[in-house]
């Protein structure tokens, strides 16, 4: 088994501040990867050539290896691995939650809310946004039907068109939540991004 693992650049200044954009990140992410589990390197040219579909995920063609990007604040996240992935990461932000989850969330979801706070706020948001970025949607096509709640808890799994989706919990930094979706449970590591 490869795990997957989560990389983590905690000094993040947006993709248009500095060399550290997106896409650069990236590139440092999947070198790391093959370097971590003695894979064959990528070309530079694999690495360079990230492409966006028209909802905006990014994926470069014909490569065995997947990875998904989140970022808030000055912590930008990829979770690299085998397999299709997707992560979002939130600083615990005080914003209106209540106000926002009335007129974003199910009603499964507002409940959990009333009960959690803004933690559940917060796990709530990033489930949807992981799911999200698992399938390369947006977020306004999810809208309607997306529920990641039940019982007044955010689930740990939701299954969509037959697909069973988990999600995972991953600790990055403590005002932050991160929460990865994929396809079957995974063992995730975490590591720093190494930037030379
Ligand atoms: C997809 C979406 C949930 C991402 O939200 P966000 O707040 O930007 O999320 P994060 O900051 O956590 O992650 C951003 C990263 O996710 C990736 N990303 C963007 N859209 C994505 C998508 N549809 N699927 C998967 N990953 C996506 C990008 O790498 C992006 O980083 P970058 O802009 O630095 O390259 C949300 O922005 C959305 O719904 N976007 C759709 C935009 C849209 O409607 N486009 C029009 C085409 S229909």
């Amino acid at each position: 088994v490869t795990p997957m693992i989560l990389y983590v650049f905690d000094n993040y200044k947006g993709n248009r501040a500095d060399e550290y954009n997106t896409n650069r990140l990236i590139g440092l992410a999947l070198k790391q990867y093959t370097d971590d589990h003695g894979l064959a390197p990528l070309s530079s040219t694999d690495i360079t050539t990230i492409c966006r579909t028209s909802k905006g995920k990014p994926f470069i063609e014909n490569l065995p290896i997947h990875f998904s990007v989140s970022h808030s604040e000055h912590q930008w996240v990829c979770l690299v691995g085998p397999n299709e992935s997707g992560i979002d990461i939130q600083k615990n932000h005080h914003v209106n939650y209540e106000a926002i989850s009335r007129r974003f969330y199910s009603q499964e979801e507002q409940q959990a809310v009333l009960k959690g706070g803004l933690d559940t706020f917060i796990a709530l948001w990033c489930r949807k946004e992981a799911f999200i970025k698992y399938f390369g949607m947006t977020m306004g096509e999810t809208m309607e039907w997306l529920n990641v709640a039940r019982n007044g808890e955010p689930v740990n799994q939701i299954e969509h068109d037959g697909i069973i989706i988990k999600f995972t919990d991953l600790r990055v930094s403590h005002d932050y939540q991160c929460v990865a979706a994929t396809r079957t449970k995974e063992q995730i590591w975490i590591k720093k991004l190494q930037i030379d």
